[in-house]
């Protein structure tokens, strides 16, 4: 009787098989990781603007606070963006030529918002306050980085639902004084208040932030 496989057959299709394996495991692996990396995220990256905005220069250059700019983000769920006229009220006098600036010209002229591009953004289906965590001692960096050192504006977090989730488990050693939330380089030193001072004295801890309905309402 002839073999219709010869013996190395075998070894072939061993291979493949074992090819096949590590094909779908990695694929896998990829349709699992890709979406939770920084890039797919879009961490650390910019974004393109009608004029280039930097907050490095405005910010720790000039010492603009961020309210001049931001101003709903005590009181509001949306931090807000400025108005051209807020950029006017200082390009009016410096700057007046510049052609990097002439999107803003045009913008009050034409009497038209500048069309900024958002940086970050949540799904409709997520709800989330600016004021609530301004107000319970969560600072702009603990989510937004250190945009004083932002030439521009980049993604610092990757603001998943996990993400929201690894501090609203344990809140207490990300609040601050409510005199350093616009501070952008704060961390805590010897002589912050401990967690526990901190979630006392902004009544934190009588909810369950992770219960669903908190951010999917
Ligand atoms: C409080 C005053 C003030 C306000 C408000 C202000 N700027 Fe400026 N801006 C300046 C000064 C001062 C310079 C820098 C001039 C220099 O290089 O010394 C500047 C520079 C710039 C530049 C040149 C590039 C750079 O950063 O060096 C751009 C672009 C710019 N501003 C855009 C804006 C926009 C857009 C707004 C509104 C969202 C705005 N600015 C609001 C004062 C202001
Ligand atoms: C002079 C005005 C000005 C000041 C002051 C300013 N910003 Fe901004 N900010 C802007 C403008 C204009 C944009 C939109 C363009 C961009 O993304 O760079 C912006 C965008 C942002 C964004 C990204 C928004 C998005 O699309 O997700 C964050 C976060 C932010 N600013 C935080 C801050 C913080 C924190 C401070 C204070 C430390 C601050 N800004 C001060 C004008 C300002
Ligand atoms: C707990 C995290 C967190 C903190 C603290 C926080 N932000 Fe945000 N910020 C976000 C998220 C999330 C978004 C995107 C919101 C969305 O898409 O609905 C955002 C969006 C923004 C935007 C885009 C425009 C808008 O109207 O929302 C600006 C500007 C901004 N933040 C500024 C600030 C400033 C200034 C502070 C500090 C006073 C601050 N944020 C504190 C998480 C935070
Ligand atoms: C660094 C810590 C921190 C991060 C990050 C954070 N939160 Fe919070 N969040 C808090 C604290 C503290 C409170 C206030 C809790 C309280 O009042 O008991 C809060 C409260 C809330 C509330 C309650 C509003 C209300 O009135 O019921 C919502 C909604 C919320 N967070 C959504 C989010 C979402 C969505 C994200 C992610 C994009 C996020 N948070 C990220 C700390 C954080
Ligand atoms: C602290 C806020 C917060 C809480 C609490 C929370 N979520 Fe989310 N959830 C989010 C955010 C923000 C997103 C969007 C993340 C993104 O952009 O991918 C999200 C996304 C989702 C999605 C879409 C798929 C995914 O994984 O991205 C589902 C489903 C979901 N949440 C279910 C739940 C359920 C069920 C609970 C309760 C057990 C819950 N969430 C509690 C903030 C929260």
């Amino acid at each position: 009787m002839t073999a219709i496989f010869r013996p190395s057959a075998n070894l072939w299709m061993k291979l493949a098989l074992l090819g096949a394996a590590g094909f779908v495991l990695g694929g896998t692996g990829w349709w699992w990781m890709a979406p939770r990396t920084d890039w797919a995220r879009g961490v650390g990256f910019t974004v393109q603007q009608p004029v280039p905005f930097s907050h490095q220069h405005h910010v720790a250059g000039l010492g603009i606070g961020c309210q001049t700019c931001h101003s709903h983000v005590e009181v509001g769920a949306n931090a807000g963006l400025p108005p051209t006229h807020t950029c006017m009220t200082c390009h009016s006098q410096i700057w007046t030529n510049a052609d990097v600036l002439a999107p803003v010209r045009q913008s009050l002229a034409e009497d038209k918002p500048l069309r900024w591009q958002r940086v970050n953004n949540l799904p409709d289906y997520a709800y989330f306050n600016h004021s609530i965590h301004v107000a319970k001692g969560v600072g702009c960096s603990s989510c937004h980085g250190n945009v004083a050192e932002m030439a521009l504006m980049a993604k610092a977090a990757p603001m998943t639902m996990e993400w929201c989730l690894s501090c609203h488990r344990n809140p207490g050693p990300n609040l601050r004084p409510a005199s350093e939330i616009y501070n952008t380089t704060w961390q805590r030193g010897p002589d912050t208040p401990s967690p526990e001072a901190l979630l006392a004295q902004y009544h934190v801890g009588g909810r369950n932030l992770t219960e669903c309905s908190i951010c999917h309402r």
